[in-house]
């Protein structure tokens, strides 16, 4: 749904900002416990480290749904007209493919978790129902998806950012302005 308004509505810009925190924030501290963690030497505070970072991710499938939801029921701003079809192309399956890549990345992570004999706990709340026990041949799989997901998901926001700043800085145009303000 396009429209007249330059502005992504206030919900959508705040859903946006939000989850953008988040990621990047769970992005960080999974990447420090896998990478530069382990138990032998940090023992319980590895342990504390990768339930920071559960407690903090899962929230992303409920905000990607409410997400989804907002942007198919209200409008949303025209790509700038300085846009060639293609690239306008490109910036639609770009951002189709950050949903899916929001939906499967949290979702891995669920899966590798419960498969490790663990919970997938929100913001120290409660557990998401977990779908499957322990079990270690799923893990041999869910344990791999998870991460070389997490490190694509890495990538493509790095690049979303990227060509945020090149509409702001370099086309000058109102990209990452409609994210950000409202019409008075
Ligand atoms: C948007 C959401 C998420 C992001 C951006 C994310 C990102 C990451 C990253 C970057 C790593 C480190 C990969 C590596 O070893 O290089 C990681 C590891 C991990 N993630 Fe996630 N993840 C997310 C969601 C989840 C969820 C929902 C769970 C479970 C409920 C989870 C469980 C784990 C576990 C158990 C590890 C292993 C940590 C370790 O070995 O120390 N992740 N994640």
């Amino acid at each position: 749904m396009s429209n007249s308004s330059q502005y992504y509505t206030r919900t959508a810009q705040f859903l946006h900002w939000i989850m953008a925190i988040i990621f990047i924030s769970a992005w960080i501290i999974g990447f420090y416990s896998g990478n530069f963690l382990n138990y032998e030497t940090d023992g319980s505070f590895k342990g504390d480290v990768i339930t920071l970072h559960k407690n903090i991710a899962t929230t992303i499938i409920f905000l990607v749904m409410i997400r989804i939801f907002w942007r198919y029921t209200h409008p949303t701003p025209e790509l700038p007209a300085t846009m060639s079809p293609l690239m306008k192309k490109l910036a639609h399956l770009g951002h189709l493919a950050l949903y899916v890549i929001l939906i499967a990345l949290p979702i891995s992570g669920c899966f590798y978790s419960w498969s490790a004999g663990h919970p997938a706990p929100v913001l120290y709340l409660f557990n998401i129902p977990q779908l499957i026990g322990e079990n270690p041949e799923i893990m041999a799989i869910a344990k791999p998806v998870h991460v070389y997901l997490s490190w694509f998901a890495g990538l493509m926001v790095a690049g979303h950012i990227l060509a945020a700043l090149k509409h702001h800085f370099i086309d000058k145009d109102n990209v990452l302005k409609s994210m950000i303000k409202q019409s008075r």
